[in-house]
Protein backbone atom coordinates (compact mmCIF):
# COMPACT_ATOMS: atom_id res chain seq x y z
CA UNK A 1 0.00 0.00 0.00
CA UNK A 2 3.22 2.48 0.55
CA UNK A 3 4.39 3.86 -2.54
CA UNK A 4 6.82 6.85 -3.84
CA UNK A 5 4.30 8.51 -5.98
CA UNK A 6 0.44 7.88 -5.68
CA UNK A 7 -1.83 8.81 -8.16
CA UNK A 8 -5.61 9.74 -6.65
CA UNK A 9 -8.72 10.53 -8.71
CA UNK A 10 -6.14 12.46 -11.41
CA UNK A 11 -4.58 14.11 -8.67
CA UNK A 12 -0.07 13.32 -8.10
CA UNK A 13 1.07 12.80 -4.75
CA UNK A 14 4.90 12.28 -3.47
CA UNK A 15 5.96 11.22 -0.45
CA UNK A 16 6.94 14.61 1.87
CA UNK A 17 7.93 13.11 4.79
CA UNK A 18 8.18 8.48 5.43
CA UNK A 19 7.78 6.85 8.45
CA UNK A 20 11.61 7.61 9.88
CA UNK A 21 11.20 10.92 9.65
CA UNK A 22 7.66 10.94 10.97
CA UNK A 23 8.65 8.98 13.67
CA UNK A 24 12.06 11.16 14.34
CA UNK A 25 9.96 14.14 14.51
CA UNK A 26 7.52 12.42 17.04
CA UNK A 27 10.20 11.84 19.39
CA UNK A 28 11.40 15.08 19.26
CA UNK A 29 8.28 16.55 20.20
CA UNK A 30 7.40 14.22 22.93
CA UNK A 31 11.35 15.09 24.53
CA UNK A 32 10.09 18.61 24.56
CA UNK A 33 6.56 18.26 26.07
CA UNK A 34 8.50 15.68 28.74
CA UNK A 35 10.58 18.52 29.52
CA UNK A 36 7.63 21.12 29.05
CA UNK A 37 5.64 19.50 32.05
CA UNK A 38 8.25 17.73 34.07
CA UNK A 39 6.57 17.74 37.59
CA UNK A 40 3.01 18.56 36.07
CA UNK A 41 0.09 16.91 35.10
CA UNK A 42 -1.21 17.68 31.58
CA UNK A 43 -4.66 17.33 29.96
CA UNK A 44 -3.91 16.00 26.32
CA UNK A 45 -7.07 17.04 23.80
CA UNK A 46 -7.35 15.73 20.30
CA UNK A 47 -8.79 17.00 17.80
CA UNK A 48 -10.32 14.81 15.67
CA UNK A 49 -10.06 12.95 13.40
CA UNK A 50 -7.21 13.91 11.34
CA UNK A 51 -4.97 13.84 14.75
CA UNK A 52 -5.85 10.58 16.27
CA UNK A 53 -2.53 8.50 14.27
CA UNK A 54 -0.20 11.37 15.94
CA UNK A 55 -1.74 11.66 19.64
CA UNK A 56 -1.50 8.01 19.73
CA UNK A 57 2.24 7.58 18.80
CA UNK A 58 3.27 10.95 20.69
CA UNK A 59 1.27 9.77 23.71
CA UNK A 60 2.59 6.35 24.07
CA UNK A 61 5.80 8.34 24.45
CA UNK A 62 4.85 10.98 27.38
CA UNK A 63 6.40 10.13 30.35
CA UNK A 64 4.25 13.22 32.36
CA UNK A 65 1.61 12.50 33.72
CA UNK A 66 -1.38 12.98 31.38
CA UNK A 67 -5.49 12.53 30.68
CA UNK A 68 -6.29 12.42 26.98
CA UNK A 69 -9.89 13.98 25.87
CA UNK A 70 -11.35 14.34 22.34
CA UNK A 71 -12.97 17.34 20.43
CA UNK A 72 -13.91 17.66 17.04
CA UNK A 73 -15.19 20.05 14.50
CA UNK A 74 -16.84 20.70 11.33
CA UNK A 75 -15.69 23.68 9.08
CA UNK A 76 -17.96 25.06 6.33
CA UNK A 77 -16.72 27.39 3.34
CA UNK A 78 -20.24 27.86 1.78
CA UNK A 79 -20.41 30.75 -0.14
CA UNK A 80 -19.21 33.15 2.88
CA UNK A 81 -15.87 35.19 3.15
CA UNK A 82 -15.09 33.45 6.33
CA UNK A 83 -16.35 29.40 6.87
CA UNK A 84 -18.18 28.49 9.47
CA UNK A 85 -16.98 26.24 12.22
CA UNK A 86 -19.22 23.97 14.04
CA UNK A 87 -18.30 21.54 17.13
CA UNK A 88 -19.50 18.24 16.38
CA UNK A 89 -18.21 16.62 19.55
CA UNK A 90 -17.35 19.20 22.42
CA UNK A 91 -15.12 18.37 24.98
CA UNK A 92 -16.58 17.19 28.20
CA UNK A 93 -14.19 18.06 30.74
CA UNK A 94 -14.01 21.21 32.76
CA UNK A 95 -10.49 23.13 32.00
CA UNK A 96 -10.43 25.48 34.83
CA UNK A 97 -7.22 25.77 36.31
CA UNK A 98 -6.00 22.59 33.87
CA UNK A 99 -2.61 22.46 31.87
CA UNK A 100 -4.43 22.06 28.41
CA UNK A 101 -2.25 20.81 25.71
CA UNK A 102 -4.23 20.74 22.38
CA UNK A 103 -2.97 17.64 19.86
CA UNK A 104 -3.54 18.73 15.95
CA UNK A 105 -2.42 16.89 12.79
CA UNK A 106 -1.68 19.99 10.95
CA UNK A 107 -2.46 24.09 11.22
CA UNK A 108 -3.79 25.70 7.48
CA UNK A 109 -5.85 28.69 7.58
CA UNK A 110 -5.78 28.07 11.85
CA UNK A 111 -9.32 29.24 11.88
CA UNK A 112 -10.61 26.09 13.64
CA UNK A 113 -7.86 26.38 16.07
CA UNK A 114 -8.44 29.66 16.70
CA UNK A 115 -12.43 29.29 17.33
CA UNK A 116 -11.30 26.58 19.78
CA UNK A 117 -9.49 28.60 21.99
CA UNK A 118 -11.59 31.55 21.93
CA UNK A 119 -14.05 28.77 23.51
CA UNK A 120 -11.45 27.17 25.64
CA UNK A 121 -9.96 30.43 27.33
CA UNK A 122 -13.69 31.56 28.76
CA UNK A 123 -13.35 28.27 31.37
CA UNK A 124 -9.89 29.64 32.41
CA UNK A 125 -7.37 26.88 31.79
CA UNK A 126 -3.87 27.40 34.01
CA UNK A 127 -2.07 26.74 30.61
CA UNK A 128 -3.20 26.63 26.85
CA UNK A 129 -0.97 25.32 24.06
CA UNK A 130 -0.56 23.46 20.77
CA UNK A 131 1.55 20.76 19.78
CA UNK A 132 0.63 20.65 15.91
CA UNK A 133 2.66 18.12 13.80
CA UNK A 134 2.35 19.93 10.54
CA UNK A 135 2.28 23.91 10.12
CA UNK A 136 1.46 25.79 6.54
CA UNK A 137 3.10 28.88 7.56
CA UNK A 138 2.46 30.98 3.76
CA UNK A 139 -1.88 29.59 4.99
CA UNK A 140 -2.33 30.76 8.44
CA UNK A 141 -4.42 33.69 9.08
CA UNK A 142 -4.36 33.17 12.92
CA UNK A 143 -2.04 34.41 15.62
CA UNK A 144 -1.81 31.06 17.86
CA UNK A 145 0.16 29.51 21.02
CA UNK A 146 2.06 27.00 18.55
CA UNK A 147 4.26 25.66 21.07
CA UNK A 148 5.49 22.74 19.51
CA UNK A 149 5.45 21.76 15.77
CA UNK A 150 7.01 19.06 13.92
CA UNK A 151 7.60 20.03 10.93
CA UNK A 152 6.19 23.57 8.53
CA UNK A 153 5.62 22.29 4.97
CA UNK A 154 4.34 24.24 1.88
CA UNK A 155 0.60 24.89 1.21
CA UNK A 156 0.67 21.76 -1.17
CA UNK A 157 -2.62 19.75 0.10
CA UNK A 158 -1.19 16.35 2.25
CA UNK A 159 -2.44 12.74 3.02
CA UNK A 160 -1.42 10.09 5.18
CA UNK A 161 -0.77 9.46 9.11
CA UNK A 162 -3.90 10.35 10.11
CA UNK A 163 -5.01 13.23 7.45
CA UNK A 164 -7.78 12.35 4.68
CA UNK A 165 -8.59 12.87 1.33
CA UNK A 166 -12.91 13.23 1.53
CA UNK A 167 -12.50 10.57 4.27
CA UNK A 168 -9.70 7.78 2.71
CA UNK A 169 -6.23 7.41 2.95
CA UNK A 170 -5.96 8.10 6.54
CA UNK A 171 -3.56 4.98 7.28
CA UNK A 172 -0.93 5.67 4.83
CA UNK A 173 2.31 4.94 6.93
CA UNK A 174 3.96 8.36 5.45
CA UNK A 175 2.70 11.60 4.76
CA UNK A 176 2.23 12.30 0.53
CA UNK A 177 1.19 15.73 -0.88
CA UNK A 178 -0.08 16.84 -3.83
CA UNK A 179 2.55 18.11 -6.32
P1 LIG B 1 -7.57 25.06 9.31
O1 LIG B 1 -8.76 25.51 10.11
O2 LIG B 1 -7.55 25.68 7.94
O3 LIG B 1 -6.26 25.32 10.05
O4 LIG B 1 -7.68 23.49 9.07
C1 LIG B 1 -8.47 22.68 9.89
C2 LIG B 1 -8.23 21.21 9.69
O5 LIG B 1 -8.40 20.86 8.32
C3 LIG B 1 -6.86 20.71 10.05
O6 LIG B 1 -6.67 20.50 11.41
C4 LIG B 1 -6.84 19.39 9.30
O7 LIG B 1 -7.48 18.38 10.05
C5 LIG B 1 -7.59 19.74 8.03
N1 LIG B 1 -6.60 20.07 6.99
C6 LIG B 1 -6.03 21.26 6.72
N2 LIG B 1 -5.13 21.16 5.70
C7 LIG B 1 -5.15 19.84 5.34
C8 LIG B 1 -4.41 19.08 4.35
O8 LIG B 1 -3.55 19.57 3.58
N3 LIG B 1 -4.73 17.75 4.29
C9 LIG B 1 -5.64 17.15 5.10
N4 LIG B 1 -6.32 17.82 6.04
C10 LIG B 1 -6.08 19.15 6.15
MG1 LIG C 1 -7.02 18.51 12.28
Amino acid sequence: MEYENLKIKGFEFKILMDEAQIQAQVERLADEINDYYEGRSVSIVVVLKGAYVFAADLCRLLKVNHEIHFVKFTSYDGFSAKPTIKCDVPLEIDVEGKNILIIEDIIDSGNTMAYFLDSLKVDKPNSLDICSFLLKPKAIQQKLPLKFVGCEIDNGFVIGYGMDFNEEFRSLKHIYQKI
